[in-house]
C-alpha cells in the first residue's frame, strides 16, 4: 500500500512538470552590427557574402579551377575570420582551423582536400545557424511595435498594448451586447470598432511605404465584412451578428495577430 502511495505521486508529479529547455541569448556585441547601432545589417550581409563564396570556392573546386577558386577562397577567409572580431563572444563557435586548411589547400590546388573543408565548414555554419539564426532574425530584424503610436483622435496618441485592449473591449462589447438584444448599444460599439480600425490602417504606414500589406487586412474585403456585420445589428439578427463579427475577428484581428503580435510578443518576451 505504501509503496503504490509512492507512485501515484509520482505518476503526479510527473504530469503537473513542464519541460524546460534552456537556451543561450545572443551576446551583446551582436548589436553593433545592426540598425539601429550601425547603419548597415552587417552582420546578415557578411553571412549573405559567406554562403556566396563557399559556393564558388565549392564550384570552382569540383571545375578544377585553379585561379578561380583561389580568388574565392580569399575572400570568404578573409569574411570568416572577421566573425570573431566582430563578436568575441563566439570566438569558440567559429572554426578558424578549419577556413586556415581550406586556405592552405587552396594555395596548394588540392581540390579534394578544397571539397572537403567546405563541407566540415558548412557544418560549422549549421552549428550556429541551429542555435541562434533565428534568436538573431527575431531580436534585430523582426517589426518592433513598441514605438509605433496609434492617432485615435486629434491630438490623442495611443501606444499599441493600450489601443488594442481597446479594440478587445469593443468587439466584446458587440458580442455581449447584441446578446442581450440591445441593439442601439451595437450599433454604437460598431461604429466605434470601424472609426478605431480607420485610425489603426493609418498607422501601418510607419512601416509599410506601400498599400499592399494594409490592404489584405483592413481593405475592401474585411470592409465588406463589416457592412454585412452592419445589416445583421440593423436587422436584429443574433445569429448572423455573431457569424459576421467571428469573421471580421479571423480576416482583420487574427490574421494581423499570426503575423505581428506573436512574433511581437516573442521578441517582447526574450528580449525586453
Ligand atoms: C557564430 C555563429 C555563426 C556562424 C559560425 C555562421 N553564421 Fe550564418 N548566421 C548567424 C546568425 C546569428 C544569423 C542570423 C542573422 C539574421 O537573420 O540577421 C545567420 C544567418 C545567415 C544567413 C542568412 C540566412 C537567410 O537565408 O536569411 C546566411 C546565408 C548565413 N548565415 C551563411 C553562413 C555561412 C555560409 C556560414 C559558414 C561559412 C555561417 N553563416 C556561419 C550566425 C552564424
Ligand atoms: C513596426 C513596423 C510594422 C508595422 C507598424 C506594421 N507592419 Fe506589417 N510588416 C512589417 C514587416 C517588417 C513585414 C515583413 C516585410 C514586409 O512585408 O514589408 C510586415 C509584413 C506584413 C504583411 C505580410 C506581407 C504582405 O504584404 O502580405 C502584412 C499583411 C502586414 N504586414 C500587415 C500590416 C498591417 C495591416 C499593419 C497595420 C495595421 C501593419 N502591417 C503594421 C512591419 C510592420
Ligand atoms: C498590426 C496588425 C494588428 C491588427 C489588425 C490587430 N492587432 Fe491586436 N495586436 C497587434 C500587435 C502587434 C500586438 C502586440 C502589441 C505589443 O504588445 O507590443 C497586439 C496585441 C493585441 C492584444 C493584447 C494587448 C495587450 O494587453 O498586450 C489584444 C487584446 C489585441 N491585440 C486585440 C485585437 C483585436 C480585437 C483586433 C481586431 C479588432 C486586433 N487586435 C487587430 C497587431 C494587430
Amino acid at each position: 500500500m505504501p509503496l503504490l502511495l509512492v507512485l501515484l505521486f509520482i505518476q503526479q508529479d510527473r504530469s503537473i512538470a513542464e519541460t524546460e529547455r534552456s537556451i543561450a541569448l545572443l551576446p551583446d556585441s551582436l548589436g553593433q552590427w545592426y540598425k539601429p547601432a550601425n547603419k548597415r545589417q552587417v552582420w546578415l550581409h557578411t553571412m549573405f557574402a559567406l554562403r556566396r563564396e563557399l559556393q564558388a570556392v565549392d564550384e570552382y573546386a569540383a571545375e578544377q579551377e585553379l585561379a578561380l577558386m583561389r580568388k574565392w577562397s580569399e575572400r570568404f577567409v578573409k569574411h570568416f575570420r572577421s566573425l570573431p572580431e566582430m563578436v568575441p563572444e563566439w570566438r569558440d563557435e567559429i572554426e578558424l582551423d578549419e577556413a586556415m586548411r581550406l586556405e592552405a589547400a587552396a594555395d596548394r590546388g588540392d581540390f579534394d582536400k578544397v571539397a572537403s573543408a567546405v563541407s566540415r565548414l558548412q557544418r560549422n555554419c549549421r552549428n550556429c545557424h541551429r542555435e541562434y539564426r533565428a534568436l538573431a532574425a527575431l531580436r534585430y530584424r523582426s517589426p518592433d511595435f513598441s514605438a509605433i503610436g496609434i492617432d485615435n483622435a486629434p491630438e490623442s496618441r495611443k501606444e499599441y498594448p493600450a489601443f488594442m485592449e481597446g479594440l478587445s473591449r469593443t468587439v466584446n462589447r458587440i458580442k455581449i451586447a447584441s446578446e442581450d438584444m440591445q441593439w442601439s448599444r451595437a450599433a454604437a460599439a460598431s461604429a466605434r470598432l470601424r472609426e478605431d480600425l480607420h485610425h489603426l490602417a493609418a498607422s501601418c504606414r510607419s512601416c509599410h511605404k506601400d498599400e499592399l500589406p494594409r490592404s489584405r487586412i483592413l481593405g475592401e474585403a474585411s470592409m465588406r465584412t463589416l457592412d454585412e456585420l452592419d445589416s445583421a445589428l440593423a436587422g436584429e439578427e443574433p445569429k448572423e451578428t455573431g457569424r459576421k463579427l467571428g469573421e471580421a475577428a479571423v480576416v482583420i484581428c487574427a490574421r494581423c495577430h499570426g503575423l505581428h503580435r506573436t512574433l511581437s510578443d516573442t521578441r517582447n518576451f526574450l528580449f525586453e
